[in-house]
């Protein structure tokens, strides 16, 4: 460079440095980068798990990295949200990777109010970020119970039949995304009502037990139809005691299922037993029609929360609901929070949703709440009169 070009050089840079627009410039793109350098580590964190080998992937964000897994899973959220990439929205974000991670959790509606009315600004800590979602959520949870809804589903198939001849009758093969399944689990029928220590007055009457000696028959014929109906990659869930367990994991071989998790139901207060231990879990067996590729297992369940590994484990914990004395039930009834978790695992909104059994109808009315389409049968004429008007209506 010869000295006058160099001069030249000196007398722009001297230039810039006193412009005030030059230095404004270099301090926001500065600071816009900050929350796409997160972005950016989020999105090499999803290609590398796209990539390597399931355990290599968990070995490296447990050994490898500058942070911790919580960390890796937070910003993986954050790179996923296509809100925070928006670039219509880069300026408004602020640059702190807990902040944006307490934003992912904010519903869409939410979330735009805020940007639109400056709630959400550059500046804004990660204890701003939280009331807003918890004010949010709250606000969620008094209008529909199940948050993150923005629209309920009106569309439902329930059927007062017998499942294995309704389902040849009416669902068409490859046509059901999900399906939840909690058959009446063949212990005998007058054996239910005496081992619960609890007021069987408001019970529903009517409950169809099948008798042990008919079990093996009864389990492969519905899985039969599971898997006719199940769309490819699609996803079944069958509880199942112990007693009939090997019967319905038998058919599920001979019907080509593949079994993904043997999960285990953890619930307590069980069922009363006499020189034994008391028996508190039952079995949910999750299978999928193959080919696995087209599973649907929406790991950011949660909106992502770290706790999700625990989330993720085959044990569930889950207790049984309290219901009160006077509340009509059905013999049987499963936990929302239990439904609600595999709807949200392994289904999306829209989706077509079957539960062969629906007893109080737990599954259509977590499944409506949360945006799919129930569908299913109840052969029992009196909990199928009682409980069909009352699911699909707002609680
Ligand atoms: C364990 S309960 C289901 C409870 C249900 N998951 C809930 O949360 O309320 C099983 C139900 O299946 C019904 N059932 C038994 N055999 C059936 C069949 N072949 N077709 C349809 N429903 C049947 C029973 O009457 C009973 O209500």
């Amino acid at each position: 460079m010869s000295i006058k070009s160099s001069m030249k050089h000196l007398k722009t840079i001297k230039q810039k440095l006193s412009s005030r627009t030059y230095w404004k410039l270099q301090i926001k793109t500065a600071w816009k980068e900050a929350t796409e350098a997160f972005l950016q580590v989020g999105n090499l964190l999803i290609q590398s798990k796209s990539e390597l080998d399931h355990g290599e992937f968990l070995e490296m964000i447990e050994n490898d990295l500058p942070f911790s897994s919580r960390t890796s899973q937070m910003l993986m959220v954050i790179a996923n949200d296509k809100r925070l990439s928006n670039t219509n929205h880069g300026s408004y974000l602020p640059p702190s990777w807990r902040t944006l991670y307490e934003l992912t959790k904010l519903d869409d509606v939410s979330f735009k109010k805020s940007i639109r009315d400056g709630t959400i600004h550059p500046d804004m800590l990660r204890k701003e970020a939280t009331r807003l979602r918890k004010r949010y959520e709250y606000e969620l949870d008094e209008k529909e119970r199940v948050p993150f809804v923005k629209k309920r589903n009106t569309k439902f198939k329930i059927y007062n039949e017998d499942c294995i001849t309704g389902c040849r009758k009416r669902i068409d093969s490859n046509s059901i995304d999900l399906i939840i399944n909690d058959p009446p689990f063949g212990i005998g029928e007058d054996d239910i009502g005496t081992r619960y220590s609890r007021c069987e007055d408001n019970v529903i009457d009517g409950y169809v037990e099948v008798p042990v000696s008919k079990y093996e028959d009864f389990s492969y014929e519905f899985m039969v139809e599971v898997e006719r109906t199940l769309r490819k990659g699609g996803s079944a869930y069958i509880f199942s005691g112990y007693q009939n367990l090997r019967h319905i994991l038998n058919s599920a071989v001979k019907v080509g299922l593949e079994e993904r998790n043997h999960i285990i139901w953890k619930y307590s207060f069980g069922l009363n037993t006499t020189k034994r231990f008391i028996s508190s879990h039952y079995h949910l067996l999750y299978f999928v029609k193959p080919p696995v590729s087209k599973i649907t297992f929406n790991e950011f369940v949660n909106n992502g929360d770290p706790s999700q590994y625990l989330d993720r484990e085959d044990v569930w914990t889950i207790d049984r609901e309290y219901k009160s004395p006077t509340m009509i039930k059905n013999q049987n009834e499963l936990p929302t929070k239990l439904v609600e978790k595999i709807i949200q695992y392994s289904s999306n909104t829209g989706d077509k949703v079957m539960d062969m059994f629906l007893g109080g109808f737990t599954t259509a009315r977590v499944a409506l709440q949360l945006g799919r389409e129930p569908l299913g049968f109840e052969i029992n004429e009196r909990a199928y009169e009682h409980f069909k008007p009352r699911f699909h209506k707002k609680r």
